[in-house]
């Protein structure tokens, strides 16, 4: 072996499970070009909580929507492990996005006629996990997020901070290595937002990695990396720990 190849070798990091290579996105606003993703390169690892900061209309929406396969791209690639994902049908991102991929949104989104547990169920159920086997991994995940007496209620039985925790359940639900999460506090209040950033911190240790959009300025104490997106460029933002 020669020292070149010596050097490569002890330098290499685990693979990426996410990586987007020169993504461009742009929409039309009449005669104007609005860039929401502007040559954006990005590589997302196992276990690491990535805070996605910047203005409103920066780009973070898009640029989480458009790493989920839920919005197609100008230019660029997104690999998901190997798999050039970007390139894929709609109905194949939607297979992998359903075994790989867990997505929380600000507003929940979950279905208020079903419990805490059903709502978790239905992406195992899409998998084709039988009721029973559904059931009890929910139930898991419920306890997970710290929920474990709660399985049977209906979101409106719910709090704002426990609505969002069966959020982070479901989109966990069959073992995602990869969460995206768009201001999943906005909603909540500060003491609630941090049970909710400590939760995806333990995740994260667990070897889940995390995106997650927000401006709430204290994820910063959780976060192991820091992006700010504005006028959809995306510029790495130094932590105490890599700046000094
Ligand atoms: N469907 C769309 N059609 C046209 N323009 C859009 C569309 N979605 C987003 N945009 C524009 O793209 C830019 C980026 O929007 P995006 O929603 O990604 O920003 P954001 O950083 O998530 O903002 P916020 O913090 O307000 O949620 C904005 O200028 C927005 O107006
Ligand atoms: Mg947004």
């Amino acid at each position: 072996m020669t020292d070149a190849s010596l050097a490569t070798v002890s330098t290499r990091r685990p693979p990426a499970l996410l990586r987007a290579e020169n993504i461009t996105k742009t929409y039309r606003d009449g005669v104007e070009t609005v860039w929401a993703c502007r040559e954006v390169n990005l590589e997302i690892f196992p276990g690491e909580l990535v805070w996605l900061r910047g203005v409103s209309g920066g780009g973070k929406s898009t640029l989480l929507m458009a790493l989920a396969g839920l919005v197609g791209v100008d230019e660029g690639s997104i690999y998901l492990g190997n798999s050039l994902y970007s390139n894929a049908s709609a109905k194949a991102r939607a297979r992998m996005r359903l075994t790989e991929i867990g997505i929380v949104f600000q507003d929940f989104l979950l279905l208020e006629e079903f419990t805490a547990a059903e709502n978790v169920m239905l992406p195992l159920e899409a998998m084709g996990t039988s009721p029973a086997e559904a059931r009890a991994e929910a139930a898991r995940w419920l306890e997970v997020v710290g929920l474990a007496q709660l399985n049977d209620r209906r979101p409106a039985q719910l709090s704002g901070g426990q609505r969002q925790r069966v959020a982070v359940a479901r989109a966990l639900a069959g073992g995602k290595s990869l969460i995206l999460a768009d201001e999943p506090t906005g909603s909540l209040d500060s003491a609630t937002s941090h049970e909710i950033f400590a939760l995806l911190r333990s995740l994260a240790d667990q070897g889940v990695a995390i995106v997650m959009a927000s401006h709430d300025p204290s994820f910063s104490d959780f976060a192991d990396v820091v992006y700010d997106i504005r006028d959809g460029i995306l510029t790495r933002i130094p932590v105490p720990a890599e700046s000094s």
